[in-house]
């Protein structure tokens, strides 16, 4: 979910709006704001859906108050209604949205209850406004109510509260989910992430864990989870930054996916020494890597993917042994770490609770950590030892794409980096790697050209209820993560194997109705993957080859669907490349569908919780 308060000059019902659509990332199931209307009056508007139905009810029912907070959210407890949105409220004396889990949720419920307070949502939100209100009741002033409260609360969340009569004051509290603290001449600022607050706010200050804090037009006042006050470094947020718009582009997806010659180019000069042609990382890593013992690697959806890609690269340039796993499963082993251990963790928002936990898991158990991560602010970011960014800009598309190959690209310098320092590449060696890696955003660009090709493979794809997505090595989870995209934004059920394993099992699945798209790069598995091709083909299937021409002879059979690449896309990173068109396929394939690509049905690009 997405919070954001504003103090302002005016009414500010249209910056919380606007705010709110920079989060919309964050969830977008039901929206709502609170405002203080005419003489200090607590005044909520909420609906569900998109935050469209929002503006609509806004523009019949305009707020004047210059004093509010908003939020946009992602269903956790209790269906998106519009009575689960937040602001919740309790007797007309505060307003609260809430982003996290309250664990301890129904506990509270049943004590507050019994002491007669009336719940009007099935929200775990509602519970904070029940006992900050009862606190107000009772006769404490509004930052004795919530420090109060907080004392009550079990779980991860960050908040913003306004008071019925305080025109002056907003709270905001962290624990777990980030907040950020804006200022300009107009006004002061809460809000989920820096890009809410980019249209408004010249600086920005973060809340550390714990904290929480009153925020009036003249100042802020930041206290600790002691409650103790403290001070907290305020940044100049520059204008420009975060520019966010679409281009000429239809969709942020479309835009993005096209940005990635550009973005995989910038990452990479980053992570390069361009005229020496090796890996330059710009920052030192805390641990010898002769003597790492593992690389543990940890993460979510497609930074998952990355990570597996990745492992082949580590693996082979850098003969380091890889354990990977998704975050939420981590750190639920209860995996043992080794000493000298190195746990990378990727993340395109810096923000996802599951990776967080395992990265704090892994800290706990003393490895050293590196983060990838497109957020350099992020709370991932700050709590690594070590961050290696993303140099992808705003992913703004629910479904991550630029931010994917960005990973790639920072994963195949790590491995190569590695391999040099753990005496495994020679650097002439290293130079071939580097020049290979270096010629990817151009095969990108080539791959991100024959985007016509595409279409009528979509529109057959689009028929389908089913699909399978096949490939070996590298493009095995890059198979994955073609079938996640397909799934996401199209809603077809979709799936991506290893294509060796094809015959224990999901060969029974093989008829004319179920797509098998194979992602067949000319490398060394590229006869073995044209086999398995074939015994698809032999059963009658539905074949869409991803590959290049010498793939489409060798495989001989009748195809369906075909994606031609160019025959030079052939070493180690091919599979930065062949995202292109595995993107692409699912983009038209939505597209082609109606379906809403920029914001799939039940998805939220960044999951703040567990
Ligand atoms: C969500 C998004 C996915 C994303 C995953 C991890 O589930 O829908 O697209 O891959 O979170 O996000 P992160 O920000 O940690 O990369």
């Amino acid at each position: 979910c997405g919070i954001v308060g504003i103090l302002g000059k005016g009414p500010v019902a249209g910056q919380l709006v606007e705010a709110l659509k920079r989060l919309e990332y964050r969830g977008y199931d039901s929206a709502g704001v609170a405002t203080l209307e005419g003489g200090g009056r607590l005044t909520r508007l909420r609906a569900s859906g998109k935050l469209k139905n929002l503006e609509e009810k806004l523009a019949a029912t305009p707020l004047a108050g210059a004093i509010g907070i908003g939020h946009t959210r992602w269903a956790t407890h209790g269906k998106p209604t519009e009575n689960n949105a937040h602001p919740h409220a309790a007797a007309d004396r505060v307003a609260v949205v809430h982003n996290g889990i309250i664990e301890n949720f129904r506990e509270l419920r049943e004590e507050l209850t019994g002491r007669g307070h009336k719940f009007a949502s099935e929200t775990d939100s509602e519970v904070v406004a029940h006992l900050v209100a009862e606190r107000l009741a009772a006769g404490d002033a509004p930052e004795a109510a919530v420090a109060a409260a907080l004392k009550r609360l079990k779980g991860a969340f960050a908040l913003a509260f306004l008071f019925d009569d305080q025109p002056d004051l907003l709270i905001g509290a962290r624990r777990g989910s980030p907040l950020a603290v804006g200022w300009s001449v107009d006004g002061a600022y809460l809000g989920s992430d820096a890009l809410a607050l980019a249209p408004f706010a010249t600086s920005i200050a973060y809340l550390d864990e714990g904290d929480w804090v009153a925020l009036r037009r003249d100042g802020a006042q930041f206290f600790d989870a002691a409650d103790m006050p403290v001070e907290r470094r305020r940044l100049p947020l520059t204008p420009g930054s975060f520019l966010v718009d679409k281009g000429n582009y239809r969709h942020f997806m479309a835009k993005e996916i096209h940005e990635q010659p550009e973005v995989v180019g910038r990452t990479l000069a980053h992570y390069l020494d361009l005229a020496e042609g090796v890996v330059r990382l710009p920052f030192e890593l805390n641990i010898d890597p002769k003597s790492l013992s593992r690389v543990t690697i940890s993460a979510c959806g497609t930074a998952f993917y990355a990570g597996l890609v990745a492992r082949y690269w580590l693996e082979r340039f850098a003969r380091l042994s890889v354990e990977i796993d998704i975050a939420s499963e981590f750190r639920y082993r209860d995996p043992p770490l080794p000493d000298n251990g190195l746990m990378i963790v990727v993340s395109q928002s810096g923000e996802t609770a599951d990776t967080l936990a395992a990265l704090r898991y892994a800290k706990e158990h003393g490895q050293h950590i590196l983060s990838i991560v497109n957020v350099e602010t992020s709370t991932i970011a700050r709590e690594s030892d070590t961050v290696a960014k993303t140099l992808a800009g705003p992913e703004i598309g629910v479904a991550s794409t630029k931010a994917f190959t960005c990973q790639l690209a920072v994963f195949a310098c790590l491995a190569l980096a590695l391999g040099r320092a753990r005496g495994v590449l020679t650097k002439e060696r290293e130079q071939e790697l580097v020049a290979e890696l270096v010629a990817a955003p151009g095969q990108m660009a080539e791959a991100l050209s024959r985007e016509a090709q595409i279409e009528p493979v979509a529109r057959d794809v689009a028929r389908a209820s089913s699909v399978l997505y096949l490939g070996r090595g590298p493009s095995f989870p890059l198979a994955m993560e073609g079938a996640l995209k397909l799934k996401e934004l199209s809603y077809i059920h979709a799936e991506g194997y290893a294509a060796g394993e094809l015959k224990h099992g999901p060969i029974a699945l093989i008829d004319y109705a179920m797509p098998v798209i194979v992602l067949a790069p000319p490398d060394a598995s590229l006869e073995k993957t044209v086999s398995n091709l074939q015994e698809v083909a032999a059963r009658g299937g539905h074949l869409i080859l991803i590959g290049s021409p010498r793939a489409r002879d060798a495989a001989a059979a009748e195809l369906a669907g075909y994606i031609e690449m160019a025959e030079s896309v052939a070493g180690p990173f091919a599979a930065l490349v062949y995202a292109v068109p595995a993107q692409l396929l699912a983009y038209h394939v939505a597209t082609f569908m109606g379906k809403d690509v920029d914001q799939p049905r039940n998805l939220a690009k960044s999951v703040t919780v567990e």
